[in-house]
């Protein structure tokens, strides 16, 4: 049995936020919109044109922006009591991976339901209803505007994954115009923590399905074939940023439903202790990790390889990712980022501490294998 699901409401409208007040009909009633972004995308003023639009129709607006990467529970409590002060009939999730992360579960603390935010952790514990939901991601990566995941950074360096299908938002809007202007650098790292999602969702042993299969190779398809040319010449190739959007959207939609693995795993202590973003994370670790998944996973990769125009064999594939690290000047190496070698213990308990993505990964992963990859990309 396979069971796939994804947002039933998909908007690809390049340069479509300025008709943003036709992108929400139907979904706020009452008139009253809180945007939930950060600082750095309200900044740069992305959302100034849709803002008039709504204005103009006769929306009142609220926008916190206080959002900061790896969303710590305390911005998510406090978005939440200003929306839910404000009265907001309708949330915007307006940013990459943090802003829509926080929104999906502010919706959730604002909605009829009596649930806390302890209670949302964990697979399937959100139950919603939450308030309407529209996603507009500003970078082309995490895919989160079409997952049912939000991660929340709990105390200090703990990352938390809310799983739900009440996460799901009603509606998404895909703008390739609003990532024109993201730094190289970013979109490489996000970039390749899309390619990861398909890899790892191509991969995914319990909950691997041919919707997520066909929707990974497409994906990477789009991804390798774009994100050279964005990271190079993004301000100007509209094109490029279009197949990356898409792509990472589509790569959304596959491991939402065939989840991820080790890659992510392994990533995800870098995040909660040294701050490092979540995409470069994932490149840090990836083809380390794809090497030792190799013996059981070198048939699905050979099959992703040779899709993709990458080659024949699984070990085609890892040197393509190599060679796209590389291309896309990512760093490569943990001391790049200023993580020390005395970390590596505490990093390789942490990551075995990951159940919810390791049961899916296609080898077992155990800590000395997780000690050995951390130890290699120092
Ligand atoms: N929900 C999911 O399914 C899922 C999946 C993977 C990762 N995540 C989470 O998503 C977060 C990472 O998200 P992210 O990688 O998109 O990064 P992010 O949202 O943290 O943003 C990174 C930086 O990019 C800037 N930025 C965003 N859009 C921009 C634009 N168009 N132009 C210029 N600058 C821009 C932001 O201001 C910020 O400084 C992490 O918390 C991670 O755990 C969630
Ligand atoms: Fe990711």
């Amino acid at each position: 049995m396979h069971h796939f699901q994804t947002v039933s409401d998909i908007r690809i409208d390049t340069g479509g936020v300025v008709r943003l007040d036709a992108h929400i009909r139907g979904l706020c009633p009452n008139k009253r919109i809180a945007i939930i972004t950060d600082k750095g995308v309200h900044g740069l003023g992305l959302i100034d044109a849709g803002l008039n639009a709504l204005e103009e129709a006769g929306y009142d607006v609220m926008i916190f922006d206080e959002v900061t990467a790896d969303p710590p529970e305390e911005i998510v409590l406090k978005g939440a009591k200003a929306v839910s002060a404000f009265q907001a009939g309708l949330v915007i999730g307006f940013g990459g991976g943090s802003p829509m992360d926080t929104a999906k579960v502010i919706a959730h603390l604002c909605g009829d339901n009596e649930q806390p935010l302890n209670q949302l952790y964990g697979v399937g514990q959100a139950k919603g209803p939450k308030l309407p939901l529209l996603l507009i991601p500003t970078t082309a990566g995490t895919g989160s505007e079409v997952t049912n995941v939000a991660i929340i950074t709990t105390g200090k360096t703990a990352k938390k994954g809310v799983v739900a299908d009440s996460l799901y938002a009603d509606r998404v809007l895909l703008d390739a115009a609003l990532t024109l202007g993201l730094p190289a650098s970013i979109t490489a790292s996000t970039g390749i923590d899309a390619m990861v999602h398909a890899i790892e969702a191509y991969t995914s042993t319990r909950l691997k399905n041919p919707i997520s299969d066909a929707l990974a190779l497409t994906a990477l398809r789009k991804l390798r074939g774009a994100i050279v040319r964005a990271v190079q010449n993004g301000h100007e190739d509209i094109e490029a940023r279009n197949d990356m959007l898409i792509g990472a959207m589509i790569a959304g939609q596959a491991f939402s439903n065939a989840p991820c693995a080790a890659v992510h795993a392994l990533a995800y202590p870098l995040g909660g202790f040294f701050h490092v973003p979540h995409g470069l994370s994932n490149a840090l670790v990836l083809t380390e990790v794809m090497t030792y998944n190799l013996p059981k996973a070198d048939h699905w990769y050979a099959e992703i390889a040779a899709d993709i125009g990458a080659g024949q064999t699984g070990t085609d594939l890892i040197d393509d990712m190599i060679r796209l690290k590389a291309e896309t000047k990512v760093p490569l190496r943990l001391r790049e980022v200023n993580i020390p070698a005395d970390a590596i213990p505490i990093m390789a308990d942490d990551a075995m501490t990951k159940d919810r993505l390791l049961i899916n990964n296609p080898r077992e992963m155990t800590l000395k294998a997780a000690t050995a990859i951390y130890n290699a990309v120092l």
